[in-house]
């Protein structure tokens, strides 16, 4: 299955919740995103349900630890069956390349699909005040530091990365064409920004080279979310 280009996040506390949202969103979308959130409150059941239903996941649990307890977390995920997941890069390159090799090994193993490795550049709602106040002197830089981390990234053998719109041209420029980009901070005209800092209309990342754009507040919390999954769709057509 190739899934469209749409990946909704499932940002609920509950499995009930979530399964609702895949069954009511199923006509139109195929990637569903869990996070942190839902995982944390309903943990594996909640993949497996998604798959159950033929739908891909996207498990999108950022992970940042010493390499020997990532490369377990990707081996897990891999057995799981996610269609991708992520990991932060300033984990460093051996965290990097530790899971690349893990993951490949892992499928090759059990005869499994290989997952694809995203790897998470800087967080779409740090803005540069916020990142300054945390000591990162970025004035003027923060998308060719975006770029550095998207390099580290390819060159240690990730599928992708995961960074905000305004990001995504530079990365498309500076990486190979199949170097995948997943892009959250996704703002159809009129939706709240909500805590995103970075954000763009969907039209506009996807002609900026992003490959999966990532949708999560704008769907659920709209009065008519699948008309507003179709108005994204037609908008990235
Ligand atoms: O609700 P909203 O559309 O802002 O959701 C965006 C989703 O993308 C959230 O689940 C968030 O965790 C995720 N994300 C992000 N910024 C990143 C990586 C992931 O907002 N850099």
């Amino acid at each position: 299955m190739s899934p469209s280009k749409l990946i909704v996040a499932l940002d609920v506390l509950t499995f009930q919740e979530a399964e609702e949202w895949v069954e009511r969103l199923s006509p139109k979308v195929d990637l569903f995103k869990v996070g942190s959130t839902l995982f944390t409150a309903a943990g594996t059941p909640v993949i497996e349900m998604i798959r159950q239903k033929n739908k891909e996941v996207f498990l999108d649990l950022k992970f940042h630890d010493i390499p020997n307890t990532v490369v377990g977390a990707c081996r897990a995920a891999v057995r799981l069956g996610v269609f991708m997941l992520t990991l932060h890069i300033m984990g460093g390159e051996r965290v990097l390349r530790e899971s690349v090799a893990a993951v490949t090994e892992e499928a090759s193993q059990r005869k499994l699909r290989k997952s694809l490795l995203l790897g998470v550049t800087l967080l779409t709602h740090l803005g540069r005040e916020t990142l300054g106040h945390l000591g990162w002197d970025l004035t003027g830089n923060m998308e060719e530091e975006v770029v550095h981390l998207a390099r580290i990234a390819s060159e240690n053998g990730l599928d992708g990365v995961v960074c905000s719109p305004p990001e995504v041209h530079s990365v498309r420029q500076a990486l190979r064409q199949d170097f995948l980009i997943v892009v959250p901070g996704i703002r159809p005209l009129g939706s709240p920004l909500h805590d995103q800092v970075r954000v763009s209309q969907p039209k506009e990342a996807i002609e900026a080279g992003a490959d999966y754009l990532v949708v999560g507040r704008p769907i659920l919390e709209s009065q008519n979310p699948l008309e507003m999954v179709d108005l994204i769709l037609k908008e990235i057509q």
